[in-house]
């Protein structure tokens, strides 16, 4: 079975002071608080067991939106990340509750046009990430693709290889939580998700799908207008259809 984790903790600092009183994830994206949007991605892909991690700053307020995810058809559990210790920490968070079963985790501020319900059934194992060529790949974890295979990912090198961005959404079989066990911190004190990646790599178990449709993440004040519009674009597309 496949499980969905959303990554909602992190500090916010990025986006202060729209941070001081509300958690990130609940700022509007267009119409709608940003966490409906990894949201919808995992429902829209038949996942129906998800797990929401954030900071205790703002938690509660994930529950009072979300409840249990009885109007959405999917039911949703909460995990609290004491502190920012990085993505890949709080993904460990969800070992017990995930167990045997396979996770498919977003960014809470990733989001995504794609519908990945292929991706998802055609999951047996190893791990999957999701590439999207962008003009500022330094920004993010850029993936080295040669032949059809990733052969490496940096975190926001400064002299990426390729423009192919690791997008915040990434497929992992239960042995996640092994890996996550062997990390260290990175030079920004984080358990960062690309160590993750790099040993699937390592193991020969990484495949990728390049994104076809429209992904940005809303973490910064450019990137948030950026999602608005996006989203609003295609309320109008679907409009016109
Ligand atoms: O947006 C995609 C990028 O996200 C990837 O290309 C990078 O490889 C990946 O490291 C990540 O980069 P960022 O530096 O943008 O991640 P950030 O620290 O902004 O965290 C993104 C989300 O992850 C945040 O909205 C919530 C979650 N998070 C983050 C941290 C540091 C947590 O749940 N806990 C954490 O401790």
């Amino acid at each position: 079975m496949m499980k969905g984790v959303i990554l909602a903790g992190g500090t916010g600092s990025r986006m202060y002071p729209l941070t001081k009183v509300t958690n990130k994830h609940l700022l509007p994206v267009y119409d709608k608080p940003m966490i409906c949007y990894p949201l919808q991605t995992l429902i829209d892909a038949g996942i129906t067991e998800i797990m929401i991690v954030s900071g205790r700053g703002h938690a509660g307020h994930f529950l009072e939106l979300l409840g249990s995810g009885a109007e959405y058809g999917v039911h949703i559990t909460y995990e609290i990340q004491e502190e920012a210790g990085g993505i890949a920490q709080a993904l460990g968070l969800a070992e017990l509750w995930a167990g045997d079963d396979s996770v498919t985790v977003i960014l809470g501020d990733n989001i995504f046009q794609d519908s990945i319900r292929d991706d998802v059934s055609a999951f047996t194992g190893g791990a999957r990430i999701f590439l999207k060529p962008v003009p500022d790949p330094n920004r993010f974890g850029v993936a080295e693709v040669k032949d059809g295979r990733v052969l490496s990912i940096e975190e926001k090198p400064q002299e990426p290889k390729s423009d192919l961005a690791v997008t915040g959404m990434y497929m992992y079989d239960s042995r996640v939580f092994q890996i996550v066990k062997t990390l260290k911190p990175s030079g920004r004190g984080e358990l960062e998700i690309t160590d993750v990646n790099n040993e699937y790599i390592r193991l020969g178990e990484m495949v990728h799908t390049v994104l076809g449709g429209h992904w940005s993440d809303a973490g910064t004040f450019d990137s948030l207008i950026r999602a608005s519009l996006l989203v609003q674009q295609q309320k109008k597309e679907k409009m016109q259809e």
